[in-house]
């Protein structure tokens, strides 16, 4: 049986791409990383590429659980300027405060429209982006004192190398 779509619906359809796109952010940044020798921060970059995909994956078992009729859109090309370690975690960390910003939008649609299953799934999202932030901006405030200092920025490398989940 078919189940009638309402905005929140949409709005998570929307944020399945997102997620995905997310992946594909971070996985560019992982190859940009790479191609600096940066081979902990894109471990690092690589493995939460992973973990935005188990994001997508959730939204995306949330709406067939649901019994929506999911229609996927094209994902946009990753855009990055990276120069540097620190503009790549700088384009992380502006990133994951968007991704609060959108995930904050369901959420307010969500209670709009009376969904407490959806505000529910969501929650989860909600905390979530407080780590994503803390874990981006502490990355960001590290490269920050860091500096030019090669000694400094080669333990940050091996530091983020041994951190990816
Ligand atoms: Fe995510
Ligand atoms: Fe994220």
């Amino acid at each position: 049986m078919a189940v009638k779509k309402s905005g929140v619906y949409d709005a998570i359809l929307k944020q399945v791409n997102a997620e995905m796109y997310s992946a594909y952010l971070y996985l560019q940044l992982s190859a940009d990383a790479s191609a600096m020798k940066w081979n902990g921060a894109a471990a690092w970059l690589r493995a939460h590429a992973g973990e935005e995909m188990t994001h997508a994956s959730k939204f995306y078992d949330y709406l067939i659980r649901k019994g929506i009729d999911v229609k996927f859109d094209a994902i946009e090309k990753p855009a990055t300027t990276a120069k540097d370690l620190h503009e790549i975690f700088k384009a992380v960390y502006g990133h994951e405060i968007k991704v609060t910003a959108m995930i904050n939008k369901i959420m307010e649609t969500a209670i709009a429209e009376k969904d407490y299953a959806a505000a529910a799934e969501l929650q989860w999202f909600v905390t979530e982006q407080v780590e994503e932030e803390e874990t981006a901006r502490d990355i960001v405030d590290m490269l920050e004192k860091a500096g030019k200092s090669p000694e400094a920025l080669i333990f940050i490398d091996h530091h983020l190398g041994c951190k990816k989940e």
